[in-house]
């Protein structure tokens, strides 16, 4: 899991490579390295370090190697430590002639090394990618045709893969290959960019390619061959887009986090203006998936991490408001499951990067049934998810960067609190002044997640985060919508300020969590407007203090049992009742990013994460 980036053409390949990593560093962070053939003897050069872009560009400004051919690469570990270097790609075969960068896992890769080693070949990595160099070598040294040995090649490797490979022997082309794993290619004037998301040459060229699943391409700078895996020619139909990859920078906040904290009133307005002036769009996709919208029985929501709870907090609003059914399924659990296709019902994937491999594997299950009409919702219109799935929905959060997810989290509730209304517009549950409302719900939400950030930032960075920050472990509790929202608090805790933190149905402590309590287990809980939850969360908040707990309560105005109870509360002012886990989700946000912030944790890149993982 990673990104990869190749260039062949006329200019100088390494400015365009560092650049293009550089968007696509959201896919991984762990190492990075850069491979060209050197203008004047055509020899392969390369240079890897651990660590951030910013390692690689260091030492290519001390020891410079630049070419007209040229591969890059950064890393998210699978195989092999990231301490080590030497699993840093590219990866070589034994003559170090042929250099490959890797996005995926190579399943069989443990066999095919055994064969390899006793075949004489010596490894220098534990990485899976290795194995592909060595292999190719091989192949190469068999084969009378370049085209011959890799169709030989991809016929022994196994799982998913997207690969850009550069050969000594053919200074004049670039081999690409394609399994599951995204690939996509710039055509530009003689010369082709090559990436893992087109964000990377957005503004090279608007016409791309993007390689069809099990394909290979030959790239040379002016033309483009490809292959499918059996070695039938395929015909290159490029698509004409054009991708915004610019970014407005964190403006003067010091982390992405902070900034996509405070961007999210703005975000959350845009998307629902995007919705209002969408509305037929939605609608005819909405009326060509479901036979007819008002006979729909069940919306199925997929995700994973952020994604996935905001799609268990939605199913609140499908069930509440809408009254359909709704079923949520973890991307990842979902393909170890028996799917059942069902008539009358919508599958929606949801992804912040629309990358993520389990929601596309997920995604891929539910096409390839052809039994259920299938939507994407993401914020990233330049994603595989936009082009797999049936339909789309686009929330309109701008570019997300910090690793953690804070507005995109936030403008897919947004999304989803519409669609159960226009759903229930459509089923004539409420009319079109209803549907109005709730958009200005949103934005009146929207205001209260800003303005309650601000109400508490200077108390939070003096007061709170220098004390919480000193804790090792806490808990989370909710009830009802709360409960998912308490899920993704303990989700950012561990993400950002690496704190453990273990989150449970607030109902569910007297069942074994109790026992946890102590002076050093600071147990947050968060409300709920509706009374009846409201209760039975103020008696659970009782047996935490019952327990001497050390007891902390997201609350809305009004609540003063609560309040007074907790030896810390944050109150925001009421909103729609199922917008209240909206409305506080600033708040906690930042409250997570400024106990990082007291921890001196790299908040926007945490250790071992991505952003997208792209591998199952
Ligand atoms: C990674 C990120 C999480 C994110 C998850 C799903 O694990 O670190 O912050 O929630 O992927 O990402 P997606 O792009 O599919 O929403």
């Amino acid at each position: 899991m990673c990104s990869v980036a190749g260039y062949i053409g006329k200019n100088y390949s390494k400015s365009f490579i560092l650049e293009g990593l550089r968007r696509l560093e959201y896919r991984g962070y762990d190492s990075a390295g850069f491979a060209c053939l050197s203008p004047s003897d055509g020899r392969l050069l390369y240079a890897k370090t651990q660590g951030r872009l910013i390692c690689l560009e260091e030492r290519l400004n001390q020891f410079p190697i630049d070419g007209f051919l040229g591969v890059g690469h950064t890393r998210w570990s699978t195989h092999g430590s990231s301490a080590r270097l030497d699993n840093a790609h590219p990866h070589f075969d034994c003559e170090k002639t042929i250099a490959i960068v890797h996005n995926g896992i190579v399943e069989n890769h443990h066999e095919l090394k055994k064969q390899l080693i006793e075949y004489g070949h010596v490894f220098h990595s534990q990485t899976d990618t290795e194995v592909i160099a060595h292999l190719f070598e091989t192949m190469l040294a068999t084969h009378v045709t370049f085209k011959g040995a890799v169709i030989s090649l991809v016929a022994r490797l196994e799982g998913a893969y997207a690969f850009v490979c550069i050969v000594q022997q053919y200074p004049d082309q670039m081999l690409l290959v394609r399994r599951h794993s995204p690939l996509c290619i710039g055509i530009g004037d003689d010369e082709m960019f090559v990436a893992s998301d087109p964000i990377a040459f957005a503004d090279k060229t608007k016409k791309i390619v993007f390689m069809p699943d099990e394909s290979i391409v030959i790239a040379h700078k002016d033309v483009l061959e490809m292959y499918d895996f059996s070695g039938a020619s395929s015909a290159i139909v490029p698509q004409t887009v054009e991708y915004d990859w610019r970014t407005d920078g964190k403006k003067d906040y010091e982390h992405y986090m902070l900034k996509e904290i405070f961007d999210q009133r703005t975000a959350i307005c845009a998307t629902v203006g995007f919705l209002r002036s969408n509305m037929d769009h939605i609608w005819d996709q909405l009326s060509i998936w479901a036979d007819s919208i008002t006979q729909l029985q069940c919306i199925h929501l997929v995700g994973c991490g952020t994604s996935w709870h905001a799609a268990r907090m939605a199913q609140f609003f499908f069930e509440t408001i809408c009254k359909i059914p709704t079923r949520v399924h973890l991307a990842s659990e979902f393909r170890c499951m028996p799917f059942f296709a069902e008539k009358n019902a919508i599958f929606i994937a949801m992804s912040q990067s629309g990358e993520t491999a389990d929601t596309l594997a997920a995604l891929r299950i539910v096409n390839e049934s052809g039994g259920m009409p299938t939507i994407g919702l993401t914020n990233v219109d330049s994603s595989t998810l936009m082009r797999e799935a049936g339909g789309f929905l686009l929330t309109q959060a701008g570019r997300e960067i910090a690793v953690a997810s804070t507005k995109a989290f936030s403008t897919q509730l947004t999304v989803l609190y519409w669609l159960a209304h226009f759903i229930a517009l459509q089923k004539g549950m409420i009319s079109d002044g209803q549907l109005e409302q709730a958009e200005e719900e949103l934005r009146t939400c929207a205001q209260v997640l800003e303005n309650a950030v601000e109400e508490y930032k200077f108390e939070i960075i003096h007061t709170h985060a220098p004390h919480y920050a000193q804790y090792e472990r806490a808990i989370f509790l909710g009830r009802h919508i709360s409960y998912p929202f308490a899920l993704e608090a303990a989700l950012k805790l561990k993400e950002v300020a690496y704190i453990f933190s273990q989150c449970y149905p607030a109902g569910e402590i007297k069942h074994g969590p109790l026992a946890l309590i102590d002076k050093n287990t600071p147990v947050f809980v968060f409300s709920h407007q509706d009374e009846l939850i409201y209760r039975k969360l103020l008696s659970n908040a009782q047996e935490v203090k019952a327990r001497d707990g050390r007891l902390a309560v997201f609350a809305f105005e009004g609540q003063q049992e609560l309040i007074c109870l907790a030896d810390v509360s944050f109150v925001v002012p009421r909103v729609k009742p199922l917008l209240g886990q909206l409305a506080m989700t600033g708040l906690m946000q930042f409250f997570v990013y400024a106990i990082a912030k007291e921890l001196g944790r790299p908040i926007d890149y945490p250790r071992n994460l991505a952003k997208a993982l792209t591998v199952e």
